[in-house]
Parts: structure tokens; C-alpha cells; sequence
């Protein structure tokens, strides 16, 4: 069966990566939740997807130069929804812990790409062991560098590298960064490329998977996940009871 991971949490129906996005996704049926963690000014995992705060909580400014104390009094759901004010920028910790205890698989994307935060691979992993999280989460970003310094840090846990098209035989350079599975966009999955991923076994969760007709078609690939905004849609195209 592929797994239907809901990107940024159930990020259609409340404001993405809130604790409000990642219960609906809970209560959605998702299987795995995709979330985006960078650093506080204080060196705090935060969970966000843009380097700035404008277009996702009512403050301006690099997230890189607010304490987690600060980010903690910021209203991260308003510019959804005036029924989500009370929502704020989660830490990773208060996230694991509300995770921890129910059965639903994790994808943490280190936002790494734009600024290299020193120290957000250590504390990731410090916190997934904390919380007894290693052996379902797989961990994934764009910088694949720290995905190399992540193995060399635990050579258990999933990585995936990000990517959006163009990689030549990408099941070969998913070895090249020491990692075990792909995270491409759906866009670049051509039959051949679908087929050379599958000949190599090498899972793929494609991002960020919307129309029903791409759902279908993966689906049909029996490939591992696929990373949505819509979980719902996706459980009832993958039960073939349409939307
Ligand atoms: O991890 C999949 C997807 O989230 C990657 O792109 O920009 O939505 O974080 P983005
Ligand atoms: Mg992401």
C-alpha cells in the first residue's frame, strides 16, 4: 500500500505546519505527516517553512533572529484563518511529543538549502532519539550535503534526498549521498524514471502530489508514499472511491 503523507500537515484545511495542521492530519487518516524544521536565533528546531515570517504569521523578519520565546508569542494562523489566532510556530520538541505515542510516520525536511544552520542535523537527531522516533522517520532536504553529515552522524536513520528534475539516474545518486530513498517532484517522474527507481528498490515519496489523475497513476505504481496538501482526496482515490 503507498503512504499518504500530508505535506505540512493538512495544510489545505488550516494553516500549514501548525499543531492545528498536524492534528487534522492526524484525524484525516494521513499516514506520515511532512513538516519543515529550521533554528531559532537561540538554536531552538523550529517548525517552519520560509526563511522569513511575513507570509506565515503576522510578524516580518528572518526567523534566524527571533528567540523560540519570541517566535512562541508570534500568531502563525491568523493570515489563514481568524479561527486559528492561537495557533504559533511550533518547536520539533513540542511536535515529538504530541507524536510520539500515536501510530503515524514522520518526515522531517531540514529547510537547510537557503541557510546553513549550524547544529539543526545534531539537534534533529538528538531529539528523534529522545523521543524513541528514529526507526519511522525518514529524513529529507534539498541540501544534500547535510544529508551525507547526517549519515556520518547515525548510519541508521532513512534519509531521502529533495529534488526537482533533471538528476541523472537519480537511484544511483540517492547511493552517492548515502541515503536510502527520493523525494522528487511528481513532475519529473517519468515512466522510465518511475521504472529505474523501481528496478533499484529504492522507495520514492514524491511532493507535492494534488490532482486525483497523478494520485491514481502512482498509486498504480505501487510506489512507497506520496506527499500531499489533500490526505482525504488522496484516501479515497487510493480506496478507488473517488474524491
Ligand atoms: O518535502 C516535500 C516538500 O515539502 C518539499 O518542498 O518547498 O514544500 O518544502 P517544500
Ligand atoms: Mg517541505
Amino acid at each position: 500500500m503507498t503512504y499518504i503523507f500530508a505535506h505540512r500537515g493538512s495544510s489545505k484545511d488550516c494553516p500549514e505546519n501548525t499543531m492545528a495542521a498536524f492534528k487534522k492530519a492526524f484525524e484525516d487518516g494521513a499516514d506520515g505527516i511532512e513538516l519543515d524544521v529550521q533554528l531559532s536565533k537561540d538554536g531552538v528546531p523550529v517548525i517552519i517553512h520560509d526563511e522569513k515570517l511575513d507570509r506565515t504569521t503576522n510578524t516580518k523578519g528572518n526567523v534566524a533572529d527571533f528567540t523560540y520565546e519570541e517566535l512562541t508569542k508570534i500568531d502563525a494562523g491568523s493570515w489563514f484563518s481568524k479561527k486559528f489566532g492561537s495557533e504559533h510556530v511550533p518547536s520539533l520538541q513540542m511536535f515529538l511529543e504530541w507524536i510520539a505515542p500515536l501510530p503515524i510516520l514522520l518526515n522531517i525536511e531540514l529547510k537547510n538549502n537557503v541557510i546553513e544552520y549550524s547544529g539543526l542535523e545534531d539537534k534533529t537527531l538528538q531529539l528523534l532519539h529522545q523521543y524513541g522516533m528514529e526507526k519511522r522517520t525518514v529524513i529529507s532536504s534539498f541540501n544534500h550535503y547535510s544529508l551525507v553529515k547526517i549519515r556520518k552522524m547515525n548510519p541508521y536513520i532513512e534519509t531521502a534526498p529533495l529534488y526537482s528534475s533533471g538528476i541523472f539516474e537519480p537511484w544511483e545518486y540517492v547511493r552517492a549521498v548515502c541515503s536510502q530513498s527520493a523525494h522528487p517532484n511528481y513532475k519529473s517522474l517519468h515512466p522510465y524514471i518511475l521504472e529505474g527507481f523501481k528496478r533499484h528498490n529504492i522507495p520514492i515519496r514524491p511532493y507535492t502530489v494534488n490532482s486525483q489523475k497523478w494520485m491514481a497513476y502512482l498509486f498504480e505504481w505501487g510506489i512507497e508514499a506520496i506527499i500531499t496538501d489533500y490526505p482525504i482526496i488522496a484516501r479515497n482515490v487510493r480506496n478507488g472511491d473517488g474524491p
